[in-house]
């Protein structure tokens, strides 16, 4: 018998490594028309390389007449004109992968664009052999919809079709109807498009919407939800108890699992809102699940350290056995981080993102500070907003593009881009900040690099402490390694608790100074503890 327990625990790269989403649109335009693509992402991966990241995930860009801008696929194994070709597409591969980086591609399970042949066959005709690929149904006794589910962007879920007198389903646009995943000619042409990328190279895919692809049999009524606003947005009338997170949801996910792990070492992270305990289920349940049930919980958290610490107890102590966390402070659909606590906050949570433990995901343009964005009502993209507008649904403001540099239109392209700029980016770009010691960038690529150079903060253990009402304060120790985080989640300067300021200082939100007890107005720091 080998004794093991000496030989360093193996690591999957995903846990590891950390995770970059590029909104492809509104990364880098190659080709003039104001619109991010392909041959543009090709051009900044030694940016993404140097920045310190190991793998890029790539919102849609299949083909797709852009309701959803991407979210409608109309052909799961091609690329969209708009963002190039199926060559460029291996090309990026390659380089990216002679980089060390991996690529993750956005798989869109639960609808497809109406668009797509799959959709267009089955609207054709109620005899249509791909009619049940999707959901159709007759009408209710009065002719309304065949019961009272709401889409998520507001209004019916149900859409109908006059040529054959029948509704069918969409959670989303009705430009997205749902795909059957009870359907098993449907379920294996879906498998074949997982594989298709697989074999083409790519490392996995984040699954979009996962917890939406099963619906309840019969279709039964939603209930109310007592609590609703109408600020909440339309959708939040109801509670969505029987069309999403299903039981039969978990048998999907092990399917794709064991399809992702007959190809090695691949990734899927599942787009999961949903309470902890049921995140907690997608992990697997008699087989495994995905890998990382996507954790979106601070992305809206209240930023207040009682509250965060006992959210980061409660998840901790959900993970089952193997559960390996992750993390995500912004994305495509929510609020810009700097928007939501301003920039000098922004800083603290760009440390706490890179020092929990998990797989964190960064999403572009948060590594220089990019703020709120103001978009003039004429140049409005998102159907959230355009269908439900003016109550803060819109998500156009956390996907305006990059500044590069102070070019015009910063350096993201040669003609005006499809959606504005932020105000600043004249002083807010890429090249100002590459070049400032003290600029977001420069914070994101020491912690990134700290990240990389410490198996504490990568792959270490989690300790949190007491803190206090405004101090975050937890230790990452991995061998005889110890950090202390301590985040200062105010504007004031604050004394540390006793105990907690001891240590050598590695790192501070606020440049370097000699720790000295005190915690200066938004600041964090990581020092090193004794062994
Ligand atoms: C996911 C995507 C979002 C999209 C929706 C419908 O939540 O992140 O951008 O609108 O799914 O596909
Ligand atoms: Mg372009």
């Amino acid at each position: 018998m080998t004794d093991t327990s000496a030989s360093p625990q193996f690591v999957h790269w995903w846990e590891s490594g950390v995770i970059y989403q590029i909104y492809p649109r509104s990364f880098q335009d190659s080709d003039g028309d104001g619109i991010g693509d392909l041959a543009g992402i090709e051009r900044r991966l030694d940016y993404l390389a140097t920045l310190g990241i190991d793998a890029i995930w790539l919102s849609p860009i299949f083909p797709s007449p852009m309701a959803d801008f991407g979210y409608d696929v109309a052909d799961y194994c091609g690329i969209d004109p708009l963002f190039g070709t199926l060559g460029a597409f291996d090309r990026l591969l390659t380089s990216a992968h002679e980089r060390g980086l991996k690529v993750l591609l956005d798989f869109v399970p639960n609808h497809s664009s109406d668009q797509h042949a799959w959709f267009r066959d089955s609207r054709s005709s109620r005899d249509s052999a791909k009619r049940d690929w999707y959901i159709w149904r007759d009408p209710a006794a009065d002719g309304g919809p065949p019961n009272n589910w709401i889409s998520d962007f507001g209004g019916s879920a149900w859409t109908f079709d006059e040529a054959t007198g029948q509704y069918y389903l969409h959670a989303f646009l009705k430009e997205q109807p749902d795909l059957n995943w009870r359907n098993p000619e449907m379920r294996a042409a879906m498998y074949n498009v997982l594989r298709f990328w697989l074999d083409r190279g790519v490392d996995g895919f984040r699954i979009d919407v996962l917890w939406h692809i099963a619906k309840a049999e019969g279709l039964p009524d939603n209930p109310v939800n007592p609590d609703y606003r109408p600020e909440m947005g339309e959708k939040l009338k109801l509670r969505q108890l029987h069309s999403t997170n299903q039981p039969e949801v978990h048998e999907l996910a092990a399917e794709f699992r064991s399809l992702a792990d007959s190809y090695g070492d691949r990734l899927l992270v599942g787009e999961i809102v949903l309470p902890v305990a049921d995140m907690m289920e997608y992990y697997g349940r008699d087989r495994p699940g995905v890998h990382l049930p996507f954790n979106f919980q601070l992305v809206e958290a209240p930023w207040n350290a009682g509250f965060l610490r006992n959210m980061f107890a409660e998840y901790e102590a959900a993970l089952p056995p193997g559960g390996w966390p992750n993390w995500v402070i912004a994305s495509h659909d929510y609020p810009r981080i700097a928007a939501r606590l301003g920039e000098a906050q922004a800083r603290i949570a760009a440390m706490l993102l890179l020092t929990l433990r998990g797989t964190p995901t960064l999403y572009q343009g948060d590594e220089i500070g990019i703020g709120n964005v103001i978009i003039p009502p004429d140049r409005v993209h998102d159907p959230k907003e355009l269908r439900e507008p003016g109550i803060g649904l819109g998500r156009d403001p956390s996907r305006t593009p990059i500044a590069w540099d102070d070019s015009p239109h910063g350096g993201f392209s040669a003609a005006e881009p499809w959606l504005p700029l932020h105000m600043d980016w004249r002083t807010r770009n890429v090249a100002v900040q590459q070049t400032d010691p003290n600029s977001m960038l420069s914070l994101y690529r020491a912690l990134l690099q700290l990240r990389r150079s410490e198996p504490a903060l990568s792959i270490g253990s989690i300790l949190l402490s007491e803190g206090s009402k405004h101090i975050l304060a937890y230790q990452r120790s991995h061998g005889t390694s110890r950090l202390q985080i301590l985040l200062n989640l105010s504007g004031t300067e604050r004394c540390l608790p006793d105990g907690l300021g001891s240590g050598d200082l590695i790192l501070s939100t606020l440049g370097s100074r000699p720790p000295d007890g005190w915690l200066r107005p938004d600041e964090g720091l990581i020092l090193r503890l004794g062994t």
